[in-house]
């Protein structure tokens, strides 16, 4: 089993690479997400569409079948990438700063991710990881935003039921030597607080039945992409999308985005947890 969650980190992590160095001004969100998937499939299975989040958006955008949307000079692009072997999966994400307008949030996000990971090592309290995060933030003078947080990964459960909160918390929890976690500070010089937009591309099966069949076996129960649909129904995709949304066999996740529209930096990397510290499982 460890194995394979390192097997689908390597992965996961050479995909952002690929990701990143893609992200400039002029080219199309299509693209990146396009060469991303085509990346992972070729070596393991997608975990969720690659999320292309871009200034005041924090997660849950992949472009559309259709997408025209194109980076531009200034913008803050997040990529966040999901891959898995076997429903081991690995989780990680990085910010680029196209023109470098905006280093010090980028950096805010990065050094928290630093800071929190050299803290992680089996019985840390969750709320020390948290505490890092937090001042990291801090001490850049923004925010982090406590409504996104990491978490624990189990076989074909990509949020596992341990929350690693972006902020001092009240929890009590602790790290367990062998536990999959994914550490994921978002930084933002607005509110701090994420609430939904529109429709952000990316949908999950909810309800086991034959008319989600297809869908769940395509995709493994994992979240989806317009896009990924559009290859099996073609022409009848958006029909059939709205019949399961509205029949709520299917959810739809919305975009988050910043609630006074702020800025917003993220970094993610997917980390085992052992004894004296960790291994970074999703190295780029
Ligand atoms: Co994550």
């Amino acid at each position: 089993m460890y194995e394979k969650f390192k097997q689908a980190g390597k992965i996961t992590g050479n995909a952002l690479k690929k990701g990143i160095s893609m992200v400039k001004e002029g080219v199309s969100y299509l693209d990146v997400a396009e060469e991303v998937e085509k990346f992972i499939k070729q070596n393991a299975r997608m975990a969720f569409p690659v999320n292309i989040s871009v200034n005041n958006i924090a997660a849950h955008y992949t472009p559309s079948s259709d997408d025209k949307e194109v980076f531009k000079y200034g913008d803050v692009v997040k990529v966040d990438v999901g891959a898995h072997i076997d429903g081991y999966i690995g989780d990680t994400a990085a910010t680029v700063d196209i023109g470098n307008e905006h280093a010090k949030l980028v950096e805010a996000a990065e050094f928290a991710l630093k800071n929190a990971i050299s803290v992680v090592k089996a019985g840390v309290k969750i709320s020390d990881i948290g505490k890092e995060i937090e001042n990291t933030i801090a001490s850049y003078g923004f925010r982090p935003i406590k409504n996104l947080q990491g978490h624990s990964i189990e076989r074909f459960r990509l949020h596992a039921g341990l929350s690693i909160p972006n902020y001092f918390s009240e929890s009590r929890a602790r790290l367990k030597e062998g536990q999959i976690i994914a550490i994921e500070p978002f930084v933002t010089n607005g509110y701090g607080y994420v609430i939904d937009a529109g429709i952000g591309n990316i949908y999950q099966v909810k309800k086991k039945s034959s008319l989600t069949n297809e869908i769940l076996r395509h995709f493994d129960g994992l979240p989806f992409a317009e896009r990924w649909v559009k290859e099996i129904y073609g022409d009848k995709t958006e029909a059939r999308l709205h019949f399961l949304t509205a029949r709520r066999l299917v959810y739809s996740y919305r975009m988050l985005v910043d609630a006074k529209n702020g800025l917003v930096s993220q970094f993610e990397h997917t980390l085992l947890v052992t004894k004296d510290g960790c291994e970074i499982l999703t190295e780029r």
